[in-house]
């Protein structure tokens, strides 16, 4: 299961396992392969999905739940009320007499690690305790692996689809790879994230159980809701759904970054502006900012404000400019006038490159990987490069070019009046 059931109300200790079954051939069966595995025959209830909820919903779930589904009517909508109870981390595995692939891939999808068809094979159950267990005890290598302090990196967009999100992915998944650190990608795009998605990932309940319960999130959450995307790279990432807004004052992001960082040698922030200005404070502890920016008129004036406000919020933070989807035919703005305008050198120009995104995507893999040997693996390792040194230097990583107003730098003085007065506030 690559996405834990997360969403529980439950307290106390955690038993490592419980089985809710439907009828004594089940149980039979369950008991002794329990006992195998070193559990109590005892947590074997009668009562199916159903019992599961109503237990679950008022004590802790176990690490590992078997749930009988052959009583339940809608059993979608019944495992998706049994996610509601369950705490981060529980792995479950259901077993049902529908023998239908569609039931079984949404049953995948809803956070379920397996489904076993009745009647069950004793080694089909051996097998999956195993994956199970696996699943309940593999993240707990990424705090083993922590040695080294870890560097924290935000990714800004300046406006929306400059390529933040395929850059904080890519970063990422090139500071574990490359860096070789253990490294958390956390994406606070809580409704429309592709943290979970570009790398082919179920996202979990984890993030959206951290901002609901903020006091709850602790080494041991972070460890149970972090997804895994491979041996240094795990993802906190959302689809919230866009049918209620997701209220918190931030607590929660703060308190999941400051965990993050004792858990894992880098973080990989995919931050959107919007969660800028609600929670300046959040960028308080990051080494690197990296600004995802487009060579269009509204990037430069945002990239601008941007600047400005990094330098007032988070004076610590170093700078990179990242020009993305940049292409080789005249643009909006040339780099040359961008530079002017922002009043610094752009550090690192990603080409436009569509087949590679094509490419990524298909494969559920970050442009960084899907992108080998091409200039725009190069320009994101250069990314790598440059926030490794950043978060490793002391002083401050500016290169100012000549200074002068936005609109004579673009050489849009000739616009006429209305874009002159466009001028003061754009250089604001
Ligand atoms: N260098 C590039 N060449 C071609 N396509 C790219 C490049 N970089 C990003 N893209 C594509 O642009 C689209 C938008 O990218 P992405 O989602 O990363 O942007 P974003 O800034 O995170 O957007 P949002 O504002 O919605 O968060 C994606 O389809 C992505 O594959
Ligand atoms: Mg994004």
């Amino acid at each position: 299961m690559n996405a834990p059931m997360n969403h529980g109300r439950g307290g106390g200790m955690r038993d490592p396992f419980t089985a809710f079954v439907c009828d004594d051939e089940t149980a039979e069966l369950i008991r002794p392969v329990a006992v195998e595995n070193g559990w109590s025959p005892e947590k074997v209830n009668k009562g199916g999905l159903r019992n599961a909820i109503q237990t679950l919903s008022v004590s802790a779930s176990p690490h590992i739940l078997f749930v009988d589904m052959s009583e339940s009517g809608d059993p979608l909508n019944d495992i998706n009320a049994l996610a509601e109870v369950c705490e981060p981390g529980t792995v479950v595995i259901a077993a049902g007499q529908v023998n239908d692939v569609r039931l079984y891939r949404d049953l995948i999808a809803s956070g379920i690690q397996e489904y076993l068809l009745k009647p069950i094979s004793p080694d089909h159950l051996r097998d999956a305790f195993v994956n199970a267990q696996m699943t309940v005890s593999g993240p707990r290598t990424v705090e083993a692996a922590t040695d080294k302090p870890n560097v924290m990196a935000a990714v800004i967009g300046v406006r929306g689809g400059a390529g933040a999100s395929t850059l904080a992915s890519s970063l990422a998944w090139l500071m574990g790879d490359k860096a070789g650190r253990s490294t958390a990608l956390l994406d606070l795009d809580i409704h429309f994230g592709t943290g979970a998605l570009s790398l082919d990932l179920e996202p979990g309940r984890g993030l959206t159980d951290a901002i609901e319960n903020p006091g709850r999130i602790d080494g041991l959450f972070i460890e149970r809701a972090m997804v895994r995307a491979n041996d240094r790279l795990c993802v906190l990432s959302a689809e919230a759904p866009i049918n209620q807004p997701m209220l918190t004052d931030g607590s929660a992001y703060f308190q999941l970054e400051e965990e993050i960082r004792h858990a894992f040698e880098g973080t990989v922030i995919d931050f959107p502006r919007n969660v800028l200005v609600q929670f300046p404070h959040l960028l308080n502890e990051v080494h690197v900012v990296v600004l995802a920016v487009e060579f269009t008129l509204a990037a430069t004036r945002d990239t601008i404000r941007i600047l400005s406000w990094l330098k007032a919020n988070a004076p610590q933070a170093r700078v990179i400019i990242a020009a993305n989807k940049v292409v080789a035919t005249a643009q909006e703005v040339s780099r040359k006038d961008f530079e002017s305008s922002i009043e610094r050198k752009v550090d690192v120009v990603l080409p436009y490159d569509a087949r590679c995104a094509a490419q990524a995507a298909k494969l559920g893999q970050p442009l960084a990987k899907a992108a080998k040997n091409s200039k725009l693996a190069q320009a994101l390792n250069q990314l790598l490069t440059l926030t490794m040194e950043s978060a490793e230097s002391e002083d401050g990583g500016e290169k100012p070019a000549e200074s002068s107003s936005l609109f004579s730098k673009l050489g849009l003085g000739a616009l006429g009046k209305k874009k002159e007065s466009a001028k003061v506030a754009l250089t604001k």
